[in-house]
């Protein structure tokens, strides 16, 4: 007889940002515009394979590596620079030796481990986030078995970040509580937190064994590489134990590799090799190593003085480009006789336009212009041939405000 385990079960929605980006794939229209994924694409809206690591992918195919496993902490030239990328290469807690880093699954992977480690192995059950932040986020946390809610993060009306109802709701916590922020580039609204709010909720984090988890994926496409990781960089001088999560998918262009980093800053270096043991053991259940190509193709790049170099103007080049198109939205809405008026404000790669769900939809139905339904546009997707057509669409949806 034949069997129907499966009959009950409803179809889940598909996610908020991958599905859209999948919409706009097999829509047939020409002149669509796809504003949904945060991926960098070039002028020719393309996601762009960076010089350096073309020339990584060069030296690596010539020495025909056999593809074995990864230990399950990662590659550990890779682990080595990364973990100086995010830290600095002075960091007192680095030299000290007070820091484990295991290359992950991209920072998606880098996450899960962080919310397991938390969640299995110190005892944490709550867990706070922003509002809004991005939606994985709570997925992850409450995939680990966390109890999820939101601290306030933006201020709608103001169109910019909400620091003192922040401080407020963080140092109301109760019981440790896993505290999730964005360390850089905010992911939706593009608006970060000033070093003397960081400064505040070092103080809090401090005071009421709270542990942090800072979310990193967009190194470089805020301020600057260093710039970027000044608040994780401060969270470490201050002597804080906490978590940090980085990517390498945006700033080397490697989504596809899956290769980040999570980090755990700890108290000594044999508190660091313990919770070694510990994260290689969540690794080994959840997906047994990472993988291997982008970890080389990123060391290749930052272990050479020269390739390094490069790599980092390719960084700056492509935040300036960011940050060019969104002056050009910018000067292109207002020719429409409209207006985003935090626009110029936000940082990164998106711009949080405060169209609702339904203006989204419109935008997406009528005009062939794809952002994700929380209002959320991709600004690295515009390039100079579609910013006209983007920023009228949107001017459109906003003159029907009446
Ligand atoms: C995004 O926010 O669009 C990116 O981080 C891609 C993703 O995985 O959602």
């Amino acid at each position: 007889m034949a069997q129907h385990l499966f009959h009950a079960l409803t179809p889940m929605p598909d996610d908020p940002i991958m599905g859209i980006n999948q919409m706009f794939q097999t829509d047939p229209r020409e002149g669509k515009v796809n504003l949904s994924i945060g991926v960098f694409l070039n002028e020719a809206g393309k996601i762009p394979l960076l010089e350096v690591v073309e020339e990584a992918e060069k030296r690596l195919a010539e020495r025909r590596l056999a593809h074995g496993y990864l230990p399950i902490e990662g590659l550990a030239v890779y682990r080595d620079l990364v973990q100086g990328l995010v830290f600095g290469e002075s960091s007192p807690a680095r030299l000290d030796g007070r820091i484990t880093t295991v290359q992950t699954l991209g920072g998606t992977g880098a996450l899960r481990i962080a919310a397991r480690f938390a969640h299995d192995f110190l005892g944490f059950k709550r867990a706070v986030v922003p509002d809004p932040t991005w939606g994985n986020h709570i997925a992850i946390l409450k995939a680990a078995g966390f109890e999820v809610s939101a601290y306030p993060y933006y201020d709608r009306a103001a169109g910019d970040a909400a620091p003192e109802a922040l401080v407020a709701s963080l140092e109301a916590l109760e019981e440790p509580t896993l505290i999730l922020m964005h360390a850089c580039a905010h992911n939706p609204t593009g608006c970060d937190l000033t070093c003397e709010v960081w400064e505040r909720v070092g103080d809090i984090l401090e005071g009421k064994g709270h542990l942090a988890l800072l979310d990193m994926a967009y190194q470089g496409f805020a301020r600057g590489i260093d710039e970027d990781a000044e608040a994780i960089r401060m969270l470490a001088a201050r002597g804080l134990n906490f978590l940090a999560s980085s990517s390498s998918s945006k700033n080397f262009g490697l989504y596809g590799e899956r290769v980040g980093a999570l980090h755990a800053v700890c108290a000594s270096k044999q508190e660091a090799e313990t919770v070694l043991t510990i994260l290689k053991s969540i690794v080994r259940c959840e997906y047994s190593c990472p993988a291997e190509h982008g970890a080389r193709i990123v060391a290749e790049v930052l272990g050479d003085p020269e390739l390094s170099q490069q790599w980092r103007q390719a960084v700056d080049k492509m935040r300036r480009r960011v940050e060019a198109m969104r002056a050009e939205l910018s000067a292109a809405l207002k020719r429409e006789g409209a207006e985003i008026p935090a626009l110029d404000r936000q940082k990164g790669m998106f711009s949080f336009t405060g169209l609702t769900a339904d203006e989204m939809k419109t935008l997406r139905e009528e005009f062939a212009v794809y952002g994700v339904s929380n209002g959320r546009i991709c600004i690295a997707g515009l390039n100079l041939r579609n910013v006209g057509p983007a920023a009228h669409a949107i001017a459109e949806v906003l003159k029907r405000r009446g």
